[in-house]
């Protein structure tokens, strides 16, 4: 089971996983984070910028992946990961922008770019920390029903609820490209510790499927429920469709009482 901590809001959340991460980097000054983009990590980088800037924290060693990109976008497209990246978590937080890497989603050179990004990865030790968002399709990453629990970094069609998700970040939905690239599930299956993040009722049922629900390709979330260290972390309304949400408060809240890191 993962650990679920229902929290406020989405600052509270922010504070949790800065706090998470300054603990890491206090033992691995060049730490490898996975990188999510999207409107959810945005209080967590906020938090993360503020304790990095106020504790005087250096970061110029840590590593980056983003999780995905889209397919075909010219180069230096707002919506871009890549121009996300760079504005929305390289700049703020200080990071070394030639140390955050985001999979190239250029046509010309997009058959070898799956397996260059898995490269990338293994080259750089795997991810010690990777934060992931939640489509309502239940995809993490780009990983679309249907995907394979084992798959790799790859090209992916979006399906049309994402498309019309995101085309709040697009002047129309016809710009929302319908391809991207991205990590697999046996990808982020890889890193060391997942936190996947969710705020919102329109989370609640991808939510409920990723922590309750049978492990399935069709709710790419839930192969979450496979690795050993997950922390989910949800306000009460992506939560409202837990189960068993008493007892993960409970579980959470005693958590402090027990002289080990509690884990799965
Ligand atoms: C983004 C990503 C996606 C988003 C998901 C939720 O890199 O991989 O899985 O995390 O679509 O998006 P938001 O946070 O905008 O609701």
């Amino acid at each position: 089971m993962a650990e679920v901590a229902i929290v406020a809001d989405a600052d509270e959340a922010g504070e949790l996983v800065a706090e998470s991460i300054v603990s890491l980097l206090r033992s691995k000054p060049d730490l490898v984070l996975g990188l999510a983009t999207g409107s959810t990590p945005l209080s967590s980088y906020r938090a993360l910028a503020h304790r990095i800037r106020h504790e005087r924290i250096d970061v110029r060693g840590v590593r980056g992946f983003a999780l995905d990109e889209y397919v075909g976008l010219p180069a230096g497209h707002p919506q871009s990961y890549r121009s996300v990246i760079s504005r929305e978590v390289v700049e703020p937080l200080g990071l070394t922008p030639d140390l955050v890497r985001v999979p190239n989603g250029d046509l010309r050179t997009l058959r070898m770019a799956g397996s260059e990004y898995e490269a990338a990865i293994s080259a750089a030790g795997g991810v010690d920390l990777q934060i992931l968002g939640i489509g309502r399709s239940g995809h993490i990453g780009f990983n679309e029903p249907g995907s394979s629990l084992a798959s790799l970094t790859r090209v992916k069609t979006l399906t049309e609820s994402t498309r019309s998700d995101n085309a709040r970040f697009f002047d129309s939905l016809d710009e929302v490209p319908m391809h991207c690239i991205t990590q697999g599930i046996g990808t982020i299956l890889r890193a060391r510790h997942l936190v996947l993040l969710a705020f919102g009722e329109a989370k609640a049922r991808a939510i409920a499927a990723a922590v309750e629900g049978p492990v399935s390709a069709s709710q790419p979330g839930s192969a979450i429920q496979l690795h050993p260290h997950t922390t989910v972390v949800v306000d009460e309304a992506a939560a409202s469709l837990l189960a068993h949400a008493d007892y993960y408060r409970y579980a959470w809240a005693s958590r402090a009482a027990l002289p080990i890191e509690q884990a799965g």
